[in-house]
């Protein structure tokens, strides 16, 4: 067999701590898990109906490439309501499968070997993966509580080099729940422009947000719009994680860009999934309010309850729904923290430094887990801190 047979493509990224994690818990019973990052909800009945009449109606071709124009005219719609900003479904829309795809094809359409990214670290992992894969590099930016673990914009700048090319930017954020003021947003936008640089928005918590907290998107702010791609999901708002559907709005020249990636890969997302995501769109959206208000709940809960705790502490959590835990009051590492609170007390967190090297001292707590588990777990976490 050939030395070099798997391509440097593949080699440049490994599993994360979170699926590896999720591997161990699966090996023990009686593991509540604070692991996962999906909503605990099924899609709303009349999104699963919208599907059923898709097929229904045998819409079960090939898509366009570009997806259904009917979707990209929902997404259109969607984005002047939220955002203030119009896009052409014809030239500025791309459907996806998944916030994911649409990341990774942003990434593929704009990358060249040696370009720099920077990413906010703690990350979520495949923001930092995606520039990798292109033969990229990924300039981990550390981010922390002083500036809510979001960019303080002057520290950013210091990492900027020429062959800087794009930010990656995710509020609110996985994995520290923290959401970008509009203050911090502008700072940002200053520096993109000043430096000629390309701004990817993962906004697929868009609507999982609490309190008075306002959603700030790079769009709304002048001079953005052409240098902004926007990546959005069906599946945190619409609980559709397996349903694969997401989006990605941008300038033409690069959303064509991401058409023609995606066209050599997956050819296009599925067509009755498609339908269904209109209806999410269009439809009544009575459900995706329940569902923040259940996470609201949970997040109240979460947070007094570890709040509570000796030598825990989360300040505050302001959207998605994940909790960054600081742990150094422990003395001990993430990873042992992890290892041990799941096999003496099967309960299972994630390790920060997974999330990169500044997330070290820290675990990732998703509370998409129902009340009752949620106070269980953290009844046991506080017995496993009385044992240290
Ligand atoms: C920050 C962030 N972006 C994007 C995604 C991608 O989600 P999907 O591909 O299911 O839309 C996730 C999923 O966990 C996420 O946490």
């Amino acid at each position: 067999m050939k030395e070099n047979l798997i391509s440097r493509r593949a080699n440049s990224v490994g599993r994360t701590k979170i699926r590896k994690m999720f591997e161990l818990e699966k090996t023990l019973d009686n593991v509540i898990s604070f692991t996962v990052g999906e909503p605990d909800f099924h899609t709303p009945e009349h999104i699963v109906r919208a599907c059923e009449r898709a097929l229904a109606e045998h819409k079960t071709g090939y898509a366009p490439n570009q997806g259904v124009l009917e979707l990209r005219e929902a997404v259109a719609e969607r984005t002047l309501k939220t955002h203030g900003v119009k896009y052409d479904p014809e030239t500025e829309i791309l459907i996806t499968a998944g916030g994911m795809n649409a990341l990774r094809a942003a990434s593929e359409a704009l990358v060249n070997q040696g370009d720099e990214v920077i990413v906010p670290d703690p990350y979520w992992c495949n923001h930092f993966h995606h520039p990798l894969m292109e033969l990229g590099v990924a300039v981990a930016v550390p981010v922390d509580a002083a500036s809510n673990y979001m960019y303080d914009v002057a520290r950013l700048e210091g990492y900027i080099t020429e062959k800087t090319k794009t930010i990656i930017l995710n509020s609110p954020s996985n994995p520290t729940g923290r959401v970008m003021d509009r203050a911090t947003m502008k700072k940002l936008c200053e520096l993109c422009i000043k430096h000629d640089l390309i701004l990817i928005s993962d906004e697929v918590y868009e609507h999982i947000i609490y309190d008075d907290t306002e959603f700030v998107s790079p769009v709304m702010f002048d001079g953005m719009r052409e240098r902004t791609i926007l990546c959005n999901s069906f599946s945190k708002s619409y609980a559709m994680t397996g349903w694969r559907i997401g989006y990605a709005v941008g300038p033409a020249d690069i959303i064509n860009a991401m058409l023609r990636i995606n066209e050599n890969t997956l050819a296009s997302p599925t067509t009755f999934a498609q339908y269904a995501a209109v209806e999410a769109l269009r439809g009544p959206q009575d459900d995706v309010k329940k569902m923040v208000s259940s996470f609201e709940k949970r997040r109240d809960i979460l947070l007094e309850g570890i709040n509570k705790i000796p030598k825990l502490s989360c300040p505050k959590l302001q959207g998605a729904f994940y909790a960054f835990v600081d742990i150094r009051g422990t003395g001990l590492s993430d990873d042992e923290f992890c290892e041990r609170l799941l096999l003496e007390k099967r309960v299972s967190v994630t390790p920060g430094s997974g999330f990169g090297a500044n997330g070290a001292g820290h675990v990732r707590m998703s509370y998409a887990l129902s009340e009752d588990d949620l106070r269980e777990g953290l009844l046991r976490i506080g017995e496993f801190i009385e044992t240290l």
